[in-house]
């Protein structure tokens, strides 16, 4: 018998999925139970899954030890499969991007609540699709939602080519920022990060000193942060009155910070922060707003989701070696299958 129909038979799936934490070898190729989509939820055939940081944080154990078989993965292209009960406005085989808050993405199959999956207009091909459900809405909520950006405004960014990185600085051009600033952790990584539409890239070393210089002393309007430790210490010192920081991931894994009140309140400064999960969670509303709207900046060109790599899916862990090491640039995405 051969293995498709065989697999079929046994409504089994292949998928990447760890049942411990630690490093990139806890990744384990294994044969699990199709997923069965719930009420409310749709079943996604895989074409292509996003690579996230916060998945080498997940193999890790940062959020919490594995619970059993665990696979993987926040965002990922495909076709729907299988409609669970009470879901309407899909059809199967319509394409579609999906975040997925319970993971699932380094599989053949995934099951996923209805609001998070997004039928694609017909341009946008599945390779893109593939690295947006987690990418371009948390872009989106950062820049928008949390830091405001707005017309005028200077912007610093953090892991400025990274997968939020590379669509953060076209956001925040789309809303009006006049000047973006970005960081990147090896001077490798410089010319990759122009060519996204930064007006200025430093290396991270020393960039404090460097911000104040190009500012003319005035410091930034808005700083998006998703390093931590001593560069959002610093950033911080950076913030022009009104100014803005968010806070949304702390890959350099150090201490957290103690804020500066005094500095805060003095000059109207704010620092805040945003997360997905928590996000999805408590407004899912909100999710399906801000990935809309980057569809839309994406559909009328204004903003592209830059894949820099499409690997198979079975190097994952060689993707996860370079995500535990810093070293990837852009927006990686894993070929799963062809639809
Ligand atoms: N809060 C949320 O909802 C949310 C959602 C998605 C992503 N995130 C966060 O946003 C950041 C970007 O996510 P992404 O998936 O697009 O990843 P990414 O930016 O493509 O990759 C992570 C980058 O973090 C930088 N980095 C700094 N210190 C590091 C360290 N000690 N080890 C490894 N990398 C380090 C590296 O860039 P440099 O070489 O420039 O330092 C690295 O390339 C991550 O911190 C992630 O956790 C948060």
């Amino acid at each position: 018998m051969e293995t498709s129909t065989w697999k079929q038979l046994e409504a089994i799936m292949e998928a990447y999925a760890l049942d411990t934490n630690g490093g990139p070898e806890v990744l384990r190729r294994v044969t699990i139970a199709d997923p069965v989509p719930g009420a409310g939820e749709v079943l996604v055939r895989i074409a292509y899954a996003g690579v996230n940081y916060a998945e080498a944080e997940h193999r890790r154990g940062v959020f919490g030890p594995a619970e059993g078989w665990e696979v993987p993965g926040l965002e990922a292209s495909g076709q729907i499969a299988a409609i669970g009960s009470g879901v309407e406005g899909f059809r199967i085989g319509q394409p579609v991007a999906a975040y997925l808050p319970r993971f699932g993405g380094y599989a053949e199959l995934v099951a996923v609540a209805a609001p998070f999956v997004l039928p694609l207009p017909q341009q946008f091909d599945l390779t893109a699709a593939g690295g947006f459900g987690c990418v371009a809405p948390t872009a989106y909520g950062v820049v928008s939602a949390a830091a405001r950006v707005s017309a005028g405004d200077t912007v610093l960014i953090h892991a400025a080519a990274g997968g939020v990185g590379s669509l953060a600085v076209q956001i925040a051009r789309a809303l009006g920022a006049s000047r973006l600033i970005g960081t990147v952790g090896d001077p490798a990584k410089v010319s990759y990060a122009q060519r996204l539409g930064y007006d200025l890239v430093l290396p991270r070393a020393g960039f404090a000193a460097e911000v104040l210089d190009a500012t003319g002393g005035r410091g930034v309007d808005v700083v998006l942060d998703p390093v931590g430790g001593p560069v959002r210490e610093e950033s911080l010192t950076l913030l022009a009155p009104f100014g803005r920081l968010v806070a949304f991931g702390d890959a350099a894994a150090a201490p957290d910070v103690e804020l500066p009140m005094l500095s805060l309140w003095k000059n109207n400064r704010t620092a805040g922060g945003y997360n997905i999960g928590d996000l999805a969670r408590r407004a899912p509303e909100l999710w399906r707003a801000h990935a809309l709207t980057v569809l839309d900046l994406v559909a009328k060109g204004v903003v592209r989701i830059d894949v820099a790599e499409v690997v198979p899916w079975d190097r994952v862990r060689d993707v996860h070696k370079r995500l535990d090491a810093g070293s990837t640039t852009g927006k990686i995405v894993l070929h799963v299958a062809d639809l």
